[in-house]
């Protein structure tokens, strides 16, 4: 049996991306839709319930595109979602990111582990659980990357402002001596040549795309809802805010894109703001 539905992917911007290449290459017959939710970038900084609130009007506008399951390629999103979400379609296969604090804490030489990730992530109860399983014994010194995102959204990858900025926030992971670091944002994977040449070849970075995508074709399969491998998938992509934003930094990081379409107004609207003004 063989489900053609398309899986849903978002994020509040382009950093999902990485993950998508992942899920592109484990299962290149599903068709994938994608929602850049750039208009309300950077979720990282923003309160948990309007997160939340966005996540589920996205969620909602993939359902409602015909998606079999929902991928919530943003580790801030699913520390401030992945329950609500859950919650409210308990019959959709719903998979979500976690900054890989449990394969670090195995892999750490030294007994020192790097976190970078959104202050949405590190500040969320979903993190401090993580912490709380897998962070004994182990020294797990975090760093907020306040900023990256704006940039890497605006299609910076490698920009002398970007450089310094990264520096900043590698700093103090680097005096800790951390030998491991976790890039917990999606976004970051995108920073990881430029990372990984300023941390030097000893530190080893980790993170979850490709987990992630194992977990999305083990939660299809048995359920047997994936697609008819003979098949070959496709990708769509929506997003909220700048579309020429969007375009630009879509095209550096899925070459061959065939476009990117405005998000219909209702679903870009701040859905906390909207109800009280
Ligand atoms: N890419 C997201 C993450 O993995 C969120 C980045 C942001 O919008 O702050 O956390």
């Amino acid at each position: 049996m063989s489900d053609p539905r398309p899986i849903g992917v978002f994020d509040s911007g382009v950093g999902g991306l990485s993950v998508l290449r992942e899920i592109r290459a484990l299962l290149p017959a599903e068709d994938l839709l994608y929602c850049a939710d750039s208009g309300h970038s950077p979720y990282g900084e923003k309160p948990q319930a309007l997160i939340a609130a966005r996540s589920l009007e996205i969620c909602d506008f993939l359902l409602g595109q015909g998606a079999k399951a929902l991928v919530i390629a943003c580790n801030t999103a699913t520390a401030a979602a992945a329950g609500t979400i859950r919650a409210r379609w308990p019959q959709v296969p719903v998979i979500g990111v976690e900054p890989a604090v449990k394969p670090a804490t195995a892999a750490t030489r030294k007994g020192v582990v790097g976190v970078l990730a959104t202050t949405g992530t590190l500040e969320s109860a979903r993190f401090a659980a993580l912490l709380d399983r897998f962070g004994h014994g182990v020294d797990v010194v975090t760093r907020s990357g306040t900023g990256l995102v704006d940039l890497i959204e605006q299609g910076e990858f490698d920009s002398p402002r970007l450089r310094s900025l990264l520096q900043q926030h590698l700093a103090p992971l680097r005096e800790a001596g951390a030998d491991t670091v976790v890039l917990g944002c999606t976004h970051y994977i995108f920073l990881r040549p430029l990372i990984a040449e300023l941390l030097g070849p000893e530190v080893s970075l980790i993170d979850t795309g490709a987990a992630v995508a194992n977990q999305v074709q083990r939660k299809l399969a048995e359920r047997a809802m994936l697609a008819d491998e003979s098949k070959t998938g496709h990708e769509q992509f929506w997003a909220s805010g700048n579309l020429d934003v969007v375009r630009h930094s879509l095209n550096l990081l899925w070459p061959g894109c065939s476009g990117v379409t405005a998000l219909p107004p209702s679903v870009c609207m701040n859905p906390l703001s909207e109800r009280n003004p």
